[in-house]
């Protein structure tokens, strides 16, 4: 891929993480014993520092910058914990000056490893190449972090691992971020192609059948695709089935959306960048496991060849489908990606990730994603998996109650319905039409987590990322712990 608009995924700006037994030359210190706290916190006099969780307070003294960090009560600490404390300690000294930082907390090896793990996740912005000058903003100093331990070999190996994963929730907020004339269809299958470990396929979507996909890219200069990811780390197993919506830009079609925030549409592929994150990091760490990464990319654009409110579409699964609003097109091109994958892959499980309504934000706000599914065994693995990894999900109703909102005077269903009511739940029992009984499935709505509204301790406002680490988590439980 050549030109101006080309994406650059791999930030030079990365964080660089080391662990050491002694500070090396120039590095700055943080010193968290308590003991120091205390008298630093003597010597400021007044001051609202309550050792609370998350807490950070950087003091300058004539000895330098110390810092302050807020544990809380340590034996209540967690994993997720120590993350949001790395974050935010990372937020706080950024852009202090300094460019080595040292890390002497009181903390075993594994615990420091993830509080810097934190640190990495927080340290992402937008690639430079978008500007001309650099955002005073978002320029930083700090560039290298030192973890002091007894133990740096221990450190390191679990470091290794969530560095990995880091890396790929990075590279999922790149893509999402990027606008959808750099992300074009095109562009996008150029850059999964690249991911270190994956094989990529691309399925043409009027060979294949899959004409809803194919319905709602027909009106965009670049042509819709199934992009397939296979990763095999799990000999003959049946493979885990990931699917991810990748609509690089989504105007509403015919049904032209109202034109305040349209620019946020470019982030309508956030499904498929999680998808795509999550094979990055299983095939960099190696997981044994077997995954296809699905992606339904298109560009759901207005013009003359754009598909029209009353067609009538037959999708993958031969079920027709009349298509009442063109802006609900996030349902059909999952409709038939999720039927392709069932029926092609056989998969042991199925999850689709997507940005995929509006109501969903409504229904949940921006805490938690929407989680449909009827098995409830996969409910509870997906919930705490989203628990332990800070990607929240709450369970909303998947049934035929909806059935009589999808029905259709001519076709087999419509996409929608111009009644008020539950779209998010209508959306997931749409696609529970097209997906096999027998397969366990999980629908994931992200519509308001795929982008943050405001700084929050892991991603700073804008993308985030959501579903590499959730995704990363449910492999790990599902089928890499000791029995
Ligand atoms: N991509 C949107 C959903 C969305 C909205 C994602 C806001 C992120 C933020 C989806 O394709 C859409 O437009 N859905 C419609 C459905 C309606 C026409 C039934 C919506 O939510 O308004
Ligand atoms: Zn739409
Ligand atoms: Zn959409």
């Amino acid at each position: 891929m050549t030109g101006w608009w080309r994406i650059i995924t791999k930030t030079p700006d990365k964080l660089q993480v080391s662990f050491a037994t002694e500070l090396p030359p120039g590095a700055r210190a943080i010193a968290a014993s308590s003991a120091v706290a205390e008298d630093l916190l003597a010597k400021i006099g007044e001051h609202d520092f309550k050792n609370e969780p998350e807490q950070v307070l950087p003091i300058l003294t004539d000895g330098g910058w110390r810092v302050l960090v807020g544990f809380g009560d340590l034996a209540k600490l967690d994993t997720a914990c120590l993350r949001r404390i790395g974050g935010q300690i990372f937020a706080e000294l950024k852009d202090v000056g300094i460019t080595r930082l040292g890390l002497q907390l009181d903390l075993a090896p594994a615990q420091l490893a993830q509080l810097i793990y934190g640190m990495r996740l927080r340290a992402w912005r937008p690639a430079a190449h978008y500007r001309q000058r650099p955002d005073d903003e978002k320029v930083w100093h700090l560039k290298q972090i030192i973890g002091l331990t007894d133990a740096p070999g221990a450190a390191a190996a679990c470091f290794e691992r969530l560095d990995k994963i880091a890396d790929a929730v990075h590279f999922a907020r790149d893509l999402v971020v990027a606008p959808a004339n750099y992300l074009t269809p095109k562009s996008f299958l150029d850059l999964v192609g690249e991911i270190k470990g994956v094989s990529l396929e691309v399925v043409d979507p009027v060979k294949a059948g899959l004409h809803l996909l194919q319905a709602v890219g027909q009106g965009s200069a670049f042509p819709p695709a199934l992009a397939i990811l296979h990763y095999q780390g799990g000999g003959k197993a049946a493979p885990l089935a990931l699917v991810g919506k990748g609509i690089t830009f989504d105007t509403g079609g015919i049904d032209i959306k109202p034109r305040l925030h349209l620019e946020e549409m470019k982030g309508d592929m956030g499904g498929a960048a999680a998808v795509a994150g999550a094979l990055m990091a299983l095939a960099a760490r190696r997981a044994p496991v077997n995954v296809v990464g699905l992606l339904a990319i298109a560009e759901n654009m207005v013009s003359g060849c754009a598909m029209r409110p009353g067609d009538v579409v037959k999708g993958f699964a031969g079920q027709t489908v009349e298509i009442i609003d063109t802006d609900a097109e996030g349902r059909l091109v999952l409709a038939d990606a999720l039927a392709y994958a069932a029926a092609r892959f056989k998969p042991s499980v199925m999850i689709d990730l997507a940005t995929l309504t509006g109501a969903v934000e409504i229904t949940l706000g921006f805490e938690r994603a929407g989680l449909f599914t009827a098995d409830d065994r996969l409910a509870s693995s997906l919930f705490a998996a989203g628990e332990a990894e800070d990607e929240k999900l709450w369970r909303l109703p998947l049934t035929d109650r909806y059935d009589d909102a999808l029905a259709s005077p001519i076709a087999d269903l419509r996409n929608c319905t111009w009644e008020r009511g539950p779209d998010a739940l209508h959306a997931a029992r749409f696609l529970q039409h097209f997906v096999p009984e027998q397969v366990p499935w999980a629908h994931l709505d992200i519509a308001g987590l795929s982008e943050a509204q405001e700084d929050g301790p892991l991603a700073a406002e804008g993308p985030t990322g959501f579903g590499v680490r959730l995704l990363d988590r449910l492999v790990s439980d599902l089928y890499e712990s000791a029995p």
